[in-house]
């Protein structure tokens, strides 16, 4: 069975591609190498295409595929803030070229990447974040996204497709044969930099010390991308066997959360080197603490996070990076 994958040549996408091909799917990837790598595309075709342009799609209109997972867009935040405009032509107007593309050839099954930037600042953020919980995005990132989601519904109605929302929370670790990894330009995740700062005995820059934590500094909630890719091969083939209802929305997260200066001290306890890090001001809209409840992924699609404790996305995300940088 062909899957059209979007973004495949990117970090989550071609963790999802290597899941796909285990599981007997034959993944195709659809990527303009705007921030992927082709030598990431290694368990199915590569087919180079830029979703803002309609003419690219000629590229695959003669493959059948059964099912489509989105994941190509911007995804810097900060990025987004400076440059709004690149973040809805390529995230909105290309989901939208893609949709269409979907409704002509009549493909019923598509998972979207969705985020958790879409449910934007919570008044009582020690609660972890369900699926229902009100969506008012801050960034033009979480924005972008929620758009596509609106849209996704409309065509889920109008032309009955069938999908998956996943909302990823951080998406963080590496695959455990180190055959690829994370290797964002630039790199803003705090995982891969805080392993780069320990390398090359850099500080780290920590924003913000005085949130409402433990500790001062931000929670997040990392989920490791080998358990992110199972998670969208497991509703793959719920949608295929029509065993899930025709809109599906799904936190991704590990239910856990970890500050900065934990992340900092997993690396150091990992690397048995201490880290250095500054404190430096905070960055605007960065919620204090970000924790998903992921029962509904749990029970519906029987998911669990099985990676994704601190040790083991430190010990993967480090694997991969000795491998790309000695
Ligand atoms: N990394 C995270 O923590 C995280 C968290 C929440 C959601 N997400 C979502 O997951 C998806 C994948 O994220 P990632 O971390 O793998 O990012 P990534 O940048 O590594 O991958 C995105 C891929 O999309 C491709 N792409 C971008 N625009 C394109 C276009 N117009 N046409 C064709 N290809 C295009 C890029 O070349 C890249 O290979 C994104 O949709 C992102 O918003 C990621």
């Amino acid at each position: 069975m062909k899957i059209l994958v979007t973004g495949g040549a990117g970090y989550i996408g071609s963790h999802i591609c290597k899941e796909l091909k285990k599981n007997g799917f034959d993944p195709i990837v659809f990527d303009n190498l705007s921030n992927g790598y082709k030598k990431f595309v290694k368990w199915g075709k590569f087919i180079k295409g830029d979703l803002k342009k309609v003419s690219d799609f000629k590229k695959i209109k003669k493959i059948k595929f059964k099912g489509v997972i989105h994941l190509a867009s911007n995804i810097e935040v900060g990025e987004s803030y400076k440059d709004p405009t690149k973040f809805y032509l390529n995230n909105v107007t290309g989901s939208i070229n893609l949709l269409e593309f979907i409704r002509l050839n009549k493909i019923k099954n598509f998972i979207f990447s969705s985020t958790a930037a879409v449910y934007g600042e919570l008044k009582d953020n020690s609660k972890p974040i369900k699926e229902n919980f009100h969506k008012e995005p801050i960034s033009p990132y979480g924005k972008s996204k929620l758009f596509v989601e609106r849209i996704l519904e409309d065509y889920s109605d109008i032309y009955g497709i069938n999908f998956c929302i996943f909302r990823y929370f951080n998406a963080s670790g590496a695959d455990s044969d180190v055959e690829i990894g994370e290797s964002h330009i630039p790199e803003t995740h705090l995982v891969p930099n805080v392993i780069n700062a320990c390398e090359m005995n850099k500080l780290v820059k920590v924003f913000g010390n005085n949130y409402k934590t433990k500790d001062g500094t931000c929670m997040r909630d990392y989920v490791h991308v080998s358990d992110l890719a199972e998670a969208h091969v497991k509703g793959l083939k719920k949608l295929i066997k029509n065993n899930l209802k025709k809109k599906n929305y799904f936190n991704l997260g590990s239910g856990k959360t970890y500050s900065v200066l934990e992340v900092i001290n997993a690396v150091s306890d990992y690397k048995k080197k201490k880290v250095k890090f500054k404190y430096v001001k905070n960055r605007f809209g960065d919620p204090s603490i970000l924790m998903s409840n992921i029962d509904r992924a749990k029970k519906i699609l029987n998911w669990t996070p099985k990676r994704s404790n601190i040790e083991n996305i430190v010990k993967t995300s480090y694997q991969w990076y000795l491998k790309n940088n000695i």
